[in-house]
């Protein structure tokens, strides 16, 4: 589901990046990424269920390609969750989605106060599919939607005076990321559970954004994972509706493949099903 509220975003100027489609299941479409949008993927498996999307769509897919599913999904983590906010740069906004899902991490939240979030695709490489992508249009809802699922919120910026190295990991953990020109606004520093820094030596005042959000999700997730003593964290439930959704998306028309599979199965059913006498 996507949650969306409060007044319109402005789109990024640029024209040479337009913004990616919304809700394109079979597309490259930013919205058909994960959490954040609901579209014929997320439907077909509500209605059929991941393990009988996964039934229909195995045969399709080498054994290498499904151990492949397997191992990023034991790798997968989903308490660490990068947000960004306001970001201007498509191609900043394209290095974080990247570098999330390179680390395993499964979300990335999306605050739209101002600006409309892009991607720029020559650099997302089709990554953006992978992870869910929840968008708010503001950072107070994000923060407290985050806090209700257990998560600590804490603001990143230059002039904070914990080093990252502080954060506690005990607990799910969400980072927000400023603007490239402004960084963050006071009110949502205010919305946070604290404010963090990556500590700096030379003479530049701050890391780059897509820098700063993979150095400290690096970070974070390595830190996580030693305290868990294990790579993924994501539950049962959540590890099946991910299969199937990644299934779906490695087979070319999956939702009609699947479809086709269980009416196939259920004439079958009907056909083999004892006649009364
Ligand atoms: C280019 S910086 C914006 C700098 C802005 N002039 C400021 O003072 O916050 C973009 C974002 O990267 C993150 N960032 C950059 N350097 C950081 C640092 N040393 N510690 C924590 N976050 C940093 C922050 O989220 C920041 O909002």
């Amino acid at each position: 589901m996507w949650h969306l509220t409060g007044d319109p975003v402005r789109k990024y100027r640029d024209p040479q990046h337009e913004p990616l489609p919304d809700g394109d299941p079979d597309g490259d479409a930013l919205a058909a990424a994960g959490g954040g949008r609901h579209d014929a993927i997320d439907r077909l498996i509500d209605h059929h269920g991941p393990d009988a999307v996964c039934a229909a769509l195995a045969p399709l897919l080498t054994a290498e390609r499904m151990a492949r599913v397997e191992e990023v999904l034991a790798a997968r983590l989903g308490s660490v969750v990068p947000v960004v906010e306001d970001v201007y740069d498509p191609h900043n906004g394209a290095a974080v989605i990247r570098s999330a899902e390179a680390l395993g991490l499964q979300e990335l939240q999306v605050i739209e106060t101002g600006l409309r979030f892009q991607a720029a695709r020559g650099i997302t490489r089709g990554c953006h599919r992978w992870i869910d992508l929840v968008r708010w249009r503001a950072a107070a809802a994000c923060a407290d939607a985050l806090r209700a699922r257990g998560f600590r919120v804490l603001a990143t910026t230059p002039h904070a005076a914990t080093p990252l190295a502080e954060v506690d990991v005990r607990a799910p953990v969400a980072v927000i990321f400023g603007n490239e020109h402004a960084g963050l606004p006071a009110a949502t520093i205010a919305a946070c559970d604290g404010a963090v820094a990556l500590p700096m030596s030379g003479f530049t005042e701050s890391f780059n954004l897509s820098v700063s959000a993979a150095l400290v999700t690096s970070h974070l997730a390595m830190r996580r994972r030693a305290h868990l003593g294990r790579t993924g964290d994501l539950d049962p439930a959540r590890l099946a509706r991910l299969r199937a959704r990644w299934y779906a998306l490695k087979v070319r028309g999956a939702v009609g493949v699947v479809e086709r599979a269980v009416s196939r199965q259920t004439r079958g059913g009907v056909a083999t099903e004892p006649q009364s006498p």
